[in-house]
Parts: structure tokens; C-alpha cells; sequence
């Protein structure tokens, strides 16, 4: 992979210890959703890529969403406001949601989901993160299915970016500035 000037990538998770652990997922998720009406949100972009190997993993009738959020800016962001770009195609009145997250840092973003989806008549809710820095919570948030902990480190790949950078890369990369 061709990296930009000044920066260097080094491999933290390998895409078959990603492919692994997802999988694991798809099974649990699968025995704990027998005979319900199951409904995937992605939150993205990050989470495109998880989103798209995790419903493979998945032996159930599932259906796919997906929402867009933006934070309000540095001024606001300890408050943990978010604006939604991207609302649900459809309502999720009586529907068993797990909503889909790359990586859970401050937790302010999924705070926010968390609530917002509780409160819009949903069956059961649950959280479920490729990725967790538990060093970086401001807001506890309920992590029902967690692929890895990861140190306080920022990470490119398998979805994440920085700068739309880097989403493509098959492995999750720390991203070193030189
Ligand atoms: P939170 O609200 O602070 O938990 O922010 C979560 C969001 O921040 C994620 O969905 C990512 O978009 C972004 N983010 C946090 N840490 C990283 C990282 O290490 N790499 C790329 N994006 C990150």
C-alpha cells in the first residue's frame, strides 16, 4: 500500500485475525437473534467495510441501514451533540437493532445513537464495535459485541480513514507521522 508523504503504516491487526474474530461475531450475533427480525445500522462511513463482512457471517433473515452523523465541531464536541446527514430509510418500530460502529473512542458518538435509537420504539437495542479504546471514554457505553481492544493509538483501515485516507487497506494500520 503506497503511503502519503511523512507517513508510515504498521500493521496492528492482520486482515485473517479481522476475518476471524468478525466471523465469531456473525455466529454469536446468529445464535442470539434466532427466530427475530434482526436489523443492521452501520454508522458511516467507518463502519462500510466491518458492515459488509459481518452480514456474511450472519445466518439469519437480516436486514441493512445505515446512518450518517457529523459532530458539531470542537466548540461542541465534549458535549457529545451530534447532527444526523443521514437518517434511517425506515422506522424501527418493533425491530430487534444492533447498530454497527467502527471503533468506540470517546464513546460521545454512540452515546448519542444509543439514546436516539432507544427512543424511537425499537424491540431491543444493542452496540456492536469492530474496535475499542477503552482509554479514551468520556461516556460509558454499552459495547454487547466487541471485536478487539486496542491501545490509544490512531488506526487507519478496514474502514477507517484519516482524511478519507486509507479506508482500502485489508489490515487495521497505526498510522505513524514522521
Ligand atoms: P467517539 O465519539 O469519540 O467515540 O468517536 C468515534 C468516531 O471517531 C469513530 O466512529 C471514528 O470515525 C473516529 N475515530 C476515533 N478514533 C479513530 C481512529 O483511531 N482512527 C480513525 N477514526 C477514529
Amino acid at each position: 500500500m503506497q503511503t502519503f508523504p511523512g507517513e508510515r503504516l504498521e500493521v496492528l491487526l492482520a486482515h485473517s485475525e479481522i476475518k476471524h474474530r468478525v466471523e465469531s461475531i456473525g455466529k454469536r450475533i446468529t445464535m442470539d437473534y434466532d427466530g427475530k427480525a434482526l436489523l443492521l445500522v452501520g454508522i458511516l462511513k467507518g463502519s462500510f467495510v466491518f458492515m459488509a463482512d459481518l452480514v456474511r457471517s450472519i445466518d439469519l433473515p437480516v436486514a441493512v441501514d445505515f446512518m450518517a452523523m457529523s459532530s458539531y465541531g470542537a466548540a461542541t464536541k465534549s458535549s457529545g451533540v451530534v447532527r444526523i446527514l443521514k437518517d434511517l430509510d425506515h422506522g424501527v418500530d418493533g425491530r430487534h437493532v444492533v447498530i454497527v460502529e467502527d471503533i468506540v473512542d470517546t464513546g460521545l458518538t454512540l452515546n448519542y445513537i444509543y439514546g436516539h435509537m432507544r427512543s424511537r420504539g425499537a424491540a431491543s437495542v444493542k452496540i456492536c464495535s469492530l474496535l475499542d479504546k477503552p482509554s479514551r471514554r468520556q461516556v460509558a457505553v454499552p459495547l454487547h459485541y466487541k471485536g478487539f481492544e486496542i491501545p490509544d493509538e490512531f488506526v487507519v483501515g478496514y474502514g477507517l480513514d484519516v482524511d478519507e485516507r486509507y479506508r482500502n487497506l485489508p489490515d487495521v494500520c497505526r498510522l505513524v507521522q514522521e
